[in-house]
């Protein structure tokens, strides 16, 4: 499990950004919501962006930089930009400690991420030339 801090660190309404470890592979976002703790991938699946940083609305955070939404306790995105879920993670609170237990640690976060941006049409250098036909047409 990786430990995120005292329940006190996670004040209502905010989220705390834990780097990434060995045990997650990627930076980890726990959002407190209404005294409920949550716990999702930090890094928004649409560009690079941190989605601790992000607005909570309800039980949803807005992606600062593009306005997606996801819900941060099935992951899903509400709309676009974003396509692919953030994933979620199960939030332990023992002994005066919050931790996050995450099954399986993205080894490699790369190809994932740009997955998700060629499914959106976006390559590092750009558009895709599929999305440059569409846009030109
Ligand atoms: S980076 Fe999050 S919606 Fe674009």
């Amino acid at each position: 499990m990786i430990l995120v801090g005292r329940p006190e660190d996670i004040p209502l309404g905010e989220a705390v950004r834990v780097d990434a470890s060995a045990d997650s592979g990627v930076p980890i976002a726990v959002f407190n919501v209404d005294g409920e703790l949550l716990a999702i991938d930090d890094t928004c699946t649409h560009q690079d962006a941190s989605l601790a940083d992000g607005w909570l609305e309800g039980c949803a955070v807005e992606c600062p930089l593009h306005a997606a939404c996801f819900d941060l306790r099935t992951g899903m995105p509400s709309g676009p930009p974003a396509k692919t879920p953030v994933r979620t993670h199960e939030v332990v609170v023992a002994d005066g400690y919050v931790y996050v237990r995450v099954e399986a640690p993205v080894v490699d976060p790369v190809p994932v991420q740009a997955a998700a941006q060629a499914e959106a049409g976006f390559t590092a250098a750009g558009l895709t030339e599929a999305a440059r036909i569409e846009t030109a047409a």
